[in-house]
């Protein structure tokens, strides 16, 4: 635009300036002549005042048009997006003042062009930093924003170009019919709902009506709760269970004492029997509710994590001297060494004694007489670890990742004739994240079990 008024501006003054160079010529030319005495041929003396003028015209408007042509060069570098051209004014004429106008319009535009640039990356770095997903779709379906929670929720790894289609890049059908509600009825919608791929994940999704510029559009936000719904599951499959395995105790006491009290107590070939199941199904009922005391504290960190020096050998010289005597009923040999023998750090002794016991009980408890139980603690980089070995009768790969649960029995019948109730691997497990290491099983059925404790060193 700027070009285009130039170049008109610069055509108009050289024309104006010919014609009143023209006039002046034909009035003062003849003069001079004759003033000058000079005589020259009409023909020529008139060629050469036209070139004169022309050439006089073309410097003038070259002086004019000269600063325009700045303006409209800075102009357009501006609006290519270098938001740093300016023009330099000089002298005071109307040219310059356009200069210095044109450089002020700059320097707000600049400006707001900052302000906006500072709004939006803004909004980019909160839509980035929150940890539900939000998803802005158009009126065709076409994506319009989605933040990373919404892909890694929706689980797209590759980078989504604009205007895609949410069915292109994800497949949740129940997203889509959630979009298409809010859509049709243009009213929010919440829904719970369960995406698939690849893994199954839980969402509490919010869509509502959303103006976008090129018609209305929905905006989701997502988030997961997988782990809530887990956890509620768990919550309850816990209360299940603490019922049950306090009732099949407790259903067995009370059958013992109604038939000792229906007259059994009067027979002295079985009221024995009856007072020894009572005495059994106590001590099991006893060792359930400290077992759930137990993990009661370490979950809820109420039991803090005392740490002692412990010397590894005289600890475990104490405290497996005690499974001794179970091994030998058994029939199952039960060793153990330390490497170096002065190996020792720091621990709570109540909590590490109990782990160790679990394991070891564990390992002597699903073993096949003949068997061996091995127990050997070393040093491994900057960890402390414990390492029991068994050749009993191993694990299924299937039960492997939920043998740390609560309550949770490979083989339920066995478990429970040996009195056990499923807490002992979750104690493990707890005594092990309280002290900042981990627990790791390595087993198959028939090949026995490994399981290693890992502590950190200087915990
Ligand atoms: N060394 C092992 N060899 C084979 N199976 C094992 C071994 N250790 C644990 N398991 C399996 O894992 C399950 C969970 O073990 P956990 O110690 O938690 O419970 P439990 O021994 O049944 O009862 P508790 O230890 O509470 O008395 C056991 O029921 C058993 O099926
Ligand atoms: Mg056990």
């Amino acid at each position: 635009m700027l070009s285009f008024i130039r170049k008109r501006l610069a055509w108009k003054l050289t024309f104006g300036y010919l014609l009143v160079c023209s006039a002046v010529l034909i009035v003062v030319a003849p003069l001079i002549v004759r003033l000058l005495g000079i005589t020259l041929l009409p023909p020529v003396g008139t060629g050469l005042a036209v070139i004169l003028v022309l050439l006089a015209g073309l410097i003038f408007s070259l002086r004019v048009t000269r600063p325009l042509r700045r303006i409209t060069d800075a102009a357009r570098k501006f609006s290519g997006g270098d938001f740093d051209a300016r023009v330099r004014p000089r002298g005071e004429d109307e040219v310059a003042e356009l200069a210095r106008a044109f450089n002020q319009m700059a320097d707000q535009l600049n400006e707001k062009i900052r302000q906006v640039e500072t709004g939006r990356n803004q909004i980019q770095g909160i839509l980035e930093g929150m940890i539900e997903g939000v998803v802005v779709i158009g009126p065709s379906e076409e994506l319009l924003l989605i933040n990373s929670a919404a892909r890694e929720i929706l689980s797209i790894e590759h980078p989504v170009k604009p205007g895609s289609l949410l069915c292109e890049v994800t497949r949740a059908p129940e997203i889509q019919d959630l979009i298409r509600a809010v859509s049709e009825t243009g009213r929010p919608q919440l829904k719970e709902l369960t995406v698939y791929a690849p893994v199954e994940r839980i969402l509490r999704a919010q869509a509502a009506p959303y103006a976008a510029e090129s018609g209305p559009g929905v905006l989701l936000v997502m988030h997961e709760i997988t782990d809530i719904k887990r956890l509620e599951q768990l919550r309850r499959e816990f209360v299940a269970n603490v019922s049950h395995e306090l009732k099949t105790p407790l259903a067995a006491i009370r059958g013992s004492v109604e038939t000792l009290l229906d007259g059994a107590l009067q027979d002295p070939a079985h009221n024995r029997t009856f007072v020894k199941a009572i005495a059994e199904e106590s001590v099991r009922l006893d060792r359930l509710v400290d077992d759930l005391l137990t993990l009661a504290q370490i979950e809820s960190r109420q039991e803090l994590v005392r740490h002692e020096p412990i010397l590894i050998q005289t600890f475990l010289d104490q405290e497996l001297q005690r499974y001794l005597a179970v091994a030998q009923r058994a029939q199952v040999t039960l060793e153990w060494s330390v490497n170096p023998t002065s190996l020792s750090f720091l621990a709570d002794r109540r909590q590490l004694a109990q782990a160790i016991g679990n394991l070891t009980d564990n390992a002597i408890k699903y073993n096949h007489p003949e068997g061996t139980v091995r127990v050997q603690a070393f040093r491994q980089g900057t960890e402390i670890c414990f390492r029991v070995d068994d050749s009993g009768i191993g694990i299924p790969e299937v039960d492997l990742p939920r043998i740390f649960e609560r309550f949770y029995r490979v083989d339920k019948d066995r478990s429970r004739e040996t009195g056990g109730t499923g807490l002992g691997l979750a104690i493990v497990k707890h005594v092990a994240e309280s002290h900042g290491g981990s627990v790791q099983v390595i087993s198959r059925p028939g090949s026995g079990s490994c399981f290693i404790l890992r502590f950190p060193s200087a915990s």
